[in-house]
């Protein structure tokens, strides 16, 4: 979910929605906002669907010079108006926005409020019907009554929770625990949002707030108070970002902008990572704590778990050290038994995904060292790693990633071939990083500047069907993955990446007449092994489409990839895969940039 918040600006409603339009990529199943004029006025409008359902819904009479605002990804409770936020305690004195999950709600709710009828049946209200109920019978402030019901949730919860008095319409309360929130220091106003895009267009100066301290928000000042009731002084910081670079421009949807990103984004990594001399430029100490390592552990959610897969074939060829790569959500809860000496490296677009960051927080307790590669600074897995690499790569706002995989790849043949070359590995010493990825650029410009092949391809085989197949073996296998998971979050083709050796124990049972079979050929050893898979399921009624590098292609392989070193082929065969998967979700009547029950930045587990 995203949250926003404001005071001490007239225009509080515009603010807020604008705000959340540019978090709508957090969750949009449902809306809303509470805003106060500081004459008694105040104004509650929620709605079910996008923040454009909500404008439909607001009233000219709703003003505003401080409010706070919600864009949802539900978690307990269906996407409706009554669950949508914000929620309001039952003497209509308390409005809150919530981002995360209470664990203990039930029970709180079971011990403490008995007594009040709900209107929804979200963890939220159980926190606003408390925070009025403690300020009621025990005559509390409203900031000593939000202490004492954040002090009542358990461990497990977390939250960031934004919280108005309408008796004191100026304030806005704050607190946050394992969830991201960002103070918008303004002259004469502040805002609050969960991530600096959403408020650009008011200041680019933001403060970062810790787990725990509670926030006091008012036109002309900040008060941040940590959990002893002591108060902090923290300076902001500066997001260069300009407000522009999150608009879609010309484009239809960002995920086209996106996709056509990713030559600049090899360019940028290269800007920043290499110096003239070819030298690359990382973190001496970064370096230093890989090389103690036995065994490199990657950890990482959805597309980043991907881009994982490949970076192990990048770090085991390139630095000889073994790797392996799982996926956060099982890691938390069910460990490998580790290496001697491991080293962690968390792959994560938002900075943000709490799977991601449950392990990150057990390993930090362990006391192992860390990388966090991601696209966001200062988020809360950067912040809470031992190190960082940005990816440079521009906001990314599509929900399903793109610019994001390729970044994080080329990201981790840079940092392979300079962790090589210290262990002084050949392949690593020979491998030019700087001059592949250059023709990794120019081979992504060729492929994105053919978009009428792909639409055409999606349009034939890919509109009408009902499941689809990416076949591969080894690092094509690795992007069958990939190129699966994209086809089904934006078209809802029932998709699997498939190894394409393994097909036939079991899942060629599925191959009929038409069924469309993708499959990637970029690697010499492995080429025509997965060319025979491929006559294994023509035979049986496949729609067989190959993606080859040009050297491997042979007569009626539909698309054709510029060549490129074998390492780095992942960050060319994903292009076309996108390209179909976008012009498939199109040709199918969905909104790409934003598929049905998804968000782009989990922060629950
Ligand atoms: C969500 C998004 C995916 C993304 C995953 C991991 O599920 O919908 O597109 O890959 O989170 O996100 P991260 O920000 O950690 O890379």
């Amino acid at each position: 979910c995203g949250i926003v918040g404001v005071t001490g600006r007239v225009n509080a409603v515009e603010i807020l929605l604008n705000g959340l339009q540019r978090l709508e990529y957090r969750g949009y199943d449902s809306a809303g906002i509470y805003v106060n004029s500081q004459d008694g006025k105040e104004y509650l409008v929620k709605e079910k669907g996008r923040i454009d359902d909500l404008r439909a819904e607001i009233g000219k009479e709703v003003h505003g010079s401080s409010g706070i605002g919600h864009t949802r990804w539900a978690t307990h409770g269906v996407p409706s108006k009554e669950n949508a936020h914000p929620h309001v305690s039952a003497d209509g004195r308390y409005f809150l926005v919530h981002n995360g999950v209470i664990g203990n709600f039930a029970q709180l709710k079971a011990t403490y409020l008995q007594d009040i009828t709900f209107a929804s049946d979200t963890d939220t209200e159980v926190i606003v019907q408390l925070i009025a109920k403690f300020a009621k019978e025990e005559n509390l402030s409203t900031k000593e009554a939000f202490k004492k019901v954040i002090s009542l949730v358990d461990e497990s919860s977390s939250y960031s929770f934004l919280l108005m008095d309408n008796l004191e319409p100026e304030t806005l309360y704050v607190a946050k625990n394992k969830s991201p929130l960002l103070i918008g220091v303004g002259d004469g106003f502040n805002v609050v949002c969960s991530d600096a895009i959403a408020m650009l267009d008011q200041t680019h100066d933001f403060i970062e707030l810790v787990d725990g301290e509670i926030v006091i928000v008012k036109p002309q000042d900040v008060t941040i108070e940590d959990v002893t009731g002591r108060v902090i002084k923290r300076a902001p910081f500066h997001v260069n970002t300009d407000a522009s670079e999150v608009e879609k421009g010309a484009y239809p949807y960002y995920m086209l902008k996106e996709i056509d990103e990713q030559p600049g984004v090899m360019r940028s990594l290269i800007e920043h990572y290499v110096s003239d001399d070819g030298t690359i430029v990382i973190d001496q100490s970064l370096l230093d704590s890989m090389k103690q390592a036995d065994r490199l552990y990657i950890v990482a959610a959805g597309t980043s778990y991907h881009a994982g897969l490949v970076g192990k074939e990048l770090f085991e060829r390139l630095t000889q050290t073994p790797t392996e790569v799982h996926v956060a959500s099982e890691f938390g809860y069910n460990p490998p038994l580790l290496s001697k000496k491991p080293f962690f490296i968390f792959l994560t677009q938002s900075g943000e995904t709490a799977d991601s960051r449950q392990v990150l927080s057990q390993i930090n307790e362990w006391g192992y060292e860390s990388l966090t590669i991601t696209n966001v600074e200062n988020s809360t897995l950067s912040r809470e790693a031992t190190f960082t690499l940005l990816l440079y790569a521009g906001p990314e706002i599509a929900v399903a990633s793109t610019k994001a995989y390729t970044a994080q790849i080329a990201l981790e043949a840079i940092l392979a071939k300079k962790f090589g070359e210290i262990k002084q590995v050949a392949i690593a010493k020979s491998f030019d990083v700087a001059h592949e990825l250059t023709m990794v650029a120019n081979g992504m410009q060729e492929l994105v500047d053919e978009k009428g092949q792909y639409e055409q391809i999606a349009a034939n085989a890919l509109a009408t069907t009902r499941n689809a197949f990416y076949i591969g073996r080894a690092i094509d296998y690795d992007v069958a993955q990939e190129a699966a998971l994209k086809l089904k979050e934006v078209s809802y083709v029932q998709t699997e990446g498939f190894a394409s050796g393994e097909l036939k124990h079991g899942t060629i049972a599925l191959i009929e007449e038409g069924t469309p079979v993708i499959a990637i050929i970029t690697e010499e050893k492995t080429a025509k092994h997965t060319r025979s898979n491929t006559q294994e399921v023509l035979a049986r009624g496949a729609n067989v489409i190959n993606i080859a590098s040009r050297y491997l292609s042979e007569d009626g392989d539909q698309i054709i990839l510029p060549d490129v070193h074998p390492l780095l082929t992942p960050l060319l065969s994903i292009v076309p895969c996108q390209l179909l998967a976008y012009y498939t979700s199109l040709q199918r009547g969905y909104d790409v940039d934003k598929p049905r029950n998804l968000a782009k930045s989990v922060t629950v587990e």
